[in-house]
């Protein structure tokens, strides 16, 4: 459509669009001219990285992490997906994976042999796992379950209770929980960690990243964080797949990571404004939501006329030249839903604002 001359507007994909911290730009700059910065780097990630991590743990979440033990620096925590499952999975090991869910979760399991078992987020349970249902099934074989809150795509912000209910559940089964956490700095009032449940780096291992909450994704910096044993086979397999990465790259990261609370406002009020003007677009469009929603995202039901969130999507691309992702990708649960991306301007989204009359 766009090589035949149409003006598409994409409220697709998470890609922010906002700058990093100033000060990570300097440095990325400052530290290219220096002679040591061009070699490998330890496959562990530089000290003051991983001081730098460890510190903004302890500042945002609270939780105490060993610098030297607990944490891998990781290109993205894309990888790390990948990385865990490589770490952890026997073929034919089950992985309890929630539906709707970021796809990775499926596509890596598949990948390495295992099996994939979906489980329901329900709209009515609040998005959230159901861990009695899951208990009432054969868990023999499950070796790791995914989760993730803030939830993407659904927006569902995490609670204290549900991290304490996946660590017992964890423990209780011997299944491995694997919270994927990126969106946690993103309209979300309260972010928090599932290791700052008692006894989680146990049972836990915990993806963070910088591509959301700090505008970094084409940079490549996340981190896994868990205790000590969990951390040395994630490295065992990521040190076979890459040699370290860019030392500029780090120490930018570094300082990305010391930026001020005040930053982090100023990136939410700007989220705060498109969303209101998304939620005002989803209105004309007659979708429903929930306003209370964290992450990158709004997630919002189809009109009730059209059969599923393909149609639904293909019909608004038609006739109002945007793209809305689709929830179907996400899972069978998706099916009746869109996702909406708050990665474009104040301006963009008025312009869709407009089309959508
Ligand atoms: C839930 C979730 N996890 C992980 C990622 C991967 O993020 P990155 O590899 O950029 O850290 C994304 C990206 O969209 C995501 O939505």
């Amino acid at each position: 459509m766009k090589q035949a001359g149409r003006e598409i507007i994409n409220l697709g994909i998470g890609n922010p669009d906002l700058m990093p911290p100033a000060e990570a730009l300097k440095n990325f700059q400052m530290e290219m001219d220096k002679g040591d910065a061009h070699g490998y780097q330890p496959y562990r990630g530089i000290k003051q990285l991983r001081t730098s991590m460890a510190q903004w743990y302890k500042r945002i979440y609270g939780v105490t992490i060993d610098e030297e033990r607990e944490i891998l620096p990781l290109m993205g925590s894309k990888e790390g997906i990948t990385h865990i499952s490589l770490a952890f999975l026997n073929p034919g090991d089950e992985v309890l994976i929630p539906d709707p869910a970021y796809p990775a979760y499926g596509s890596v399991t598949k990948m390495v042999g295992a099996v994939p078992r979906y489980f329901p987020l329900k709209p009515e349970s609040g998005w959230l796992p159901e861990f009695r249902e899951l208990r009432k099934s054969d868990l023999s074989r499950v070796r790791l379950m995914w989760l993730n809150y803030p939830n993407m795509p659904t927006g569902v912000s995490a609670s204290e209770g549900l991290f304490a209910d996946a660590v017992k559940f964890g423990r209780e089964n011997d299944i491995l929980i694997c919270h994927d956490n990126p969106y946690s700095m993103i309209l979300n009032d309260k972010p928090l960690s599932i290791l700052s449940v008692g006894g989680a780096k146990k049972i836990a291992v915990e993806l963070n990243s910088l591509s959301k909450s700090h505008n970094m994704a084409g940079w490549r910096i996340g981190l896994v964080v868990s205790d000590e044993r969990k951390i040395r086979f994630i490295q065992t397999v990521k040190s076979n797949m890459d040699s370290g990465m860019f030392k500029p790259l780090q120490l930018a990261a570094a300082s990305a990571l010391d930026c001020s609370r005040k930053w982090y406002e100023n990136q939410n009020a700007i989220y705060q404004k498109r969303q209101n003007i998304a939620f005002q677009i989803l209105d004309k469009m007659q979708c429903k939501y929930e306003r209370q929603q964290s992450g990158l995202f709004v997630w919002a039901r189809i009109p009730p006329e059209f059969r599923d969130s393909e149609t639904y999507s293909e019909h608004v691309l038609k006739t109002c030249d945007i793209f809305l992702c689709p929830g179907h990708i996400f899972g069978r649960r998706g099916e009746k839903y869109i996702r909406l991306s708050l990665c474009n301007s104040q301006q963009i989204l008025k312009k869709v604002l407009g089309r959508v009359d």
